[in-house]
């Protein structure tokens, strides 16, 4: 099996055009996407204030496809509920903002849903040690979180490197998914390293290209 069939695509709905919004899921579903990711921002952990669980509503009618929600916001223990019940198939909270990750995992297992953690460039993967037999994903950010559009950081590679390491050593089941800057240069750097969701926002909505050709190319971009 090669890379690219292994590899899964998950479109940052942040890039959309907002005032097409049901129309651009519906694209993205029928290119071919395995999830949609949804950047849910609070102004405070990240910079802007972006989505919140209405549009997670609205958002489950255009696509049957997992919606992979994001949350980078504080406290986010006060929100896996509404999103659980918005319609999110896997919800992942930041190490940085949960005093007890366990137990905010163990809040969103009971939803009855998939549970990861995610990274920020700076956190060292070490302090998911503990926690990794308990996630169903992990995502390595490879950009600071706010923003779409911004740069890979190159230095992350070790990180996801070590982190695919370290999940196949304890033969754990958790997906590897990588945030921020992907792109059809990026995307097989990140792929060698050991990533296998790869988020795209930029690279998947933008003015250059049809949705369907974006996807195309990136996944060509892996072979
Ligand atoms: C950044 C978000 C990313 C972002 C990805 O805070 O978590 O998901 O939308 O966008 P690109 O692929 O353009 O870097
Ligand atoms: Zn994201």
């Amino acid at each position: 099996m090669t890379n690219n069939q292994k590899v899964k695509i998950s479109p940052s709905i942040l890039s959309a055009d907002f005032t097409r919004l049901g129309e651009q899921v519906a694209e993205v579903t029928r290119a071919g996407a395995d999830y949609i990711h949804i950047d849910v921002m609070d102004g405070h952990f990240a910079p802007q204030i972006t989505i919140g669980p209405p549009v997670v509503t609205a958002i489950r009618k255009c696509t049957n496809l997992p919606l992979d929600l994001h949350l980078m916001i504080e406290s986010p223990e006060n929100q896996i509920n509404q999103f659980a019940n918005a319609g999110a198939n896997l919800i992942t909270v930041h190490i940085e903002t949960c005093q007890h990750l366990h137990r905010v995992i163990q809040m969103i297992k009971d939803k009855g849903i998939k549970a990861g953690v995610s990274v920020n460039p700076a956190t060292p993967i070490s302090l998911l040690d503990e926690i990794l037999p308990e996630v169903d994903m992990v995502v390595v950010m490879t950009v600071n979180p706010g923003f779409s559009g911004q740069i890979f950081i190159e230095s992350t590679l070790g990180k996801i490197a070590r982190l695919r390491a370290e999940l196949d050593k304890r033969d754990l089941n958790a997906e590897l998914e990588v945030d921020g800057g992907i792109n059809e240069k990026t995307a097989s750097l990140v792929v060698k390293a050991g990533g296998r969701v790869l988020v795209a926002g930029s690279a998947v909505f933008n003015t250059r290209e049809s949705i369907g050709d974006a996807i195309k190319r990136l996944r060509e971009s892996l072979v």
